[in-house]
């Protein structure tokens, strides 16, 4: 196990998390239970924010990727935290207004974003908004005309810096749906489409080049090609971008292998792509561009578990033993979808030495729904709390009704104490939206 400060064993055996014992979280609110710590969350936040205060002047912000974990407390933290945020969706904004996050600190991204998502970005005075296409300046400038105001874009660029946990590669020509290639001339296009735009200030770019990212070389050689291109816009345009948005895809521990950062470590990796920028800046004769950064699975990833009973157990001899808990592909479908890696323990009796391999598998109707697959754990029984770890991106946020099971609640650690952020649905919010048109009377 290895989450720090997050995760403990206590004298009865049992897994703590932020000070809660995990088996006492599962007999209060039952499971499947999604727990989140709030302090490291906030520390992962601070870590951040305290790197570009110290090495980039407070040069900057920190944006936390709210795709990651998106409900209205965690929009009230990071908040809290002086931190904005990115949001992909209407949903995802309307959210973090209703938690009263200031407008001024949300940056809107997508690459198909709805007439309405904009006009809602421009009505409640969104900072910013990460354009991906021609259409969107098009429309985006219209809707800005009819308000009368002026909206502030970056412009999202394909570096040709392609990043994947343990590796990274440099691509000349992009296949992405995201973002105008560097390479191919489109961004130089773009850009000087959006600079002729009266409603629109066109301020920088912005990049992401991947997700679960481990190398920091990856996100360096990313800022030297968006730094070389906005000294290459200078030159020939006379424009000179004052943003850099350098995207997210900080990685996070899951299983062995994976690197094990404390949340210190985390600040010294921006640290070090601060240093890049700098350098790079300054070879160009650019001034230091305002940095933002979108990290999303690094700021909730680790500070985040799921809560599952153990319910059948079934061994197919010589095959495997499939350990069943109450949850599945439609609280966590990771596995289904990428054959993400986990770490599971047996909460109730986590000092316990793992003595075979399993694979977790969930109540779906579906026989690739398995929440991980080879993990060692004691011989489980029927009824043990089983944890999954480093559950806190993209697993809440990607759940769905699937098979009309319920999404699993929400609930917050501090210092030991524990409430929900988001309560349990009911079977009576499955049916809510369900009617019978007169036609089927
Ligand atoms: N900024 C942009 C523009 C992004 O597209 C993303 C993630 C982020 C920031 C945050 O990246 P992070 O720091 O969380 O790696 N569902 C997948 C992950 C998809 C990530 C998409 N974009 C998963 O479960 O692994």
């Amino acid at each position: 196990m290895n989450q720090r400060d997050t995760l403990t064993i206590n004298a009865a055996g049992h897994l703590t998390i932020g000070g809660a014992d995990t088996v006492e979280l599962a007999k209060k609110f039952g499971t499947p239970l999604y727990v989140m710590d709030e302090k490291y969350v906030r520390d992962m936040c601070s870590a951040y924010r305290t790197a570009i205060e110290e090495d980039y002047a407070g040069n900057g912000l920190v944006l936390y990727a709210s795709k990651a974990f998106s409900c209205t407390a965690i929009y009230r933290i990071v908040a809290a935290e002086r931190i904005g945020v990115d949001v992909v969706s209407g949903g995802e904004l309307y959210t973090a207004l209703k938690a009263g996050f200031p407008a001024d600190k949300i940056y809107m991204h997508g690459n198909n974003k709805l007439p309405a998502e904009l006009s809602m970005a421009v009505e409640n005075g969104v900072g910013c908004i990460v354009v991906d296409s021609f259409a969107e300046i098009d429309a985006l400038e219209a809707i800005c005309e009819r308000a009368g105001t002026v909206q502030r874009i970056l412009i999202r660029v394909n570096p040709g810096v392609e990043a994947h946990t343990h590796h990274f590669i440099q691509t000349a020509k992009t296949d992405s749906k995201f973002g105008f290639s560097l390479a191919d001339g489109t961004a130089e296009k773009i850009t000087l489409y959006a600079l002729q735009k009266k409603h629109l200030r066109m301020e920088g770019y912005h990049c992401h080049i991947g997700s679960q990212i481990f190398e920091k070389e990856s996100f360096c050689l990313a800022a030297d090609k968006m730094l070389a291109f906005m000294a290459e816009m200078k030159s020939q345009h006379s424009f000179e971008a004052s943003v850099l948005n350098l995207g997210g895809g900080y990685g996070i521990w899951y299983a062995e292998g994976d690197a094990q950062y404390t949340v210190a470590d985390y600040s010294l990796y921006l640290k070090t792509v601060i240093a890049e920028v700098k350098k790079k800046a300054a070879e160009y004769g650019l001034k230091e561009p305002y940095l933002l950064i979108e990290p999303g699975r690094s700021i909730v990833g680790e500070a985040g578990i799921t809560l599952y009973t153990v319910g059948t157990i079934k061994e197919i001899p010589g095959v495997k033993k499939y350990v069943a808990v109450d949850g599945g592909m439609f609280d966590n479908p990771r596995y289904a979808l990428y054959q993400a890696k986990y770490t599971a323990v047996l909460a109730n009796r986590a000092a316990e030495k793992p003595s075979e391999v399993v694979s977790i598998a969930g109540k779906c109707c579906e026989s690739g729904d398995i929440v991980c697959a080879n993990v060692s754990l004691p011989r489980a029984e029927t009824g043990d709390i089983l944890a999954v770890l480093s559950t806190g991106a993209y697993n809440y946020s990607m759940a769905s009704n699937y098979n009309r099971n319920l999404v699993p609640p929400v609930v917050l650690v501090r210092n030991g104490e524990a409430d929900y952020i988001v309560k349990p649905q009911s079977y009576e919010d499955l049916t809510r939206n369900d009617v019978i048109p007169e036609f089927l009377k």
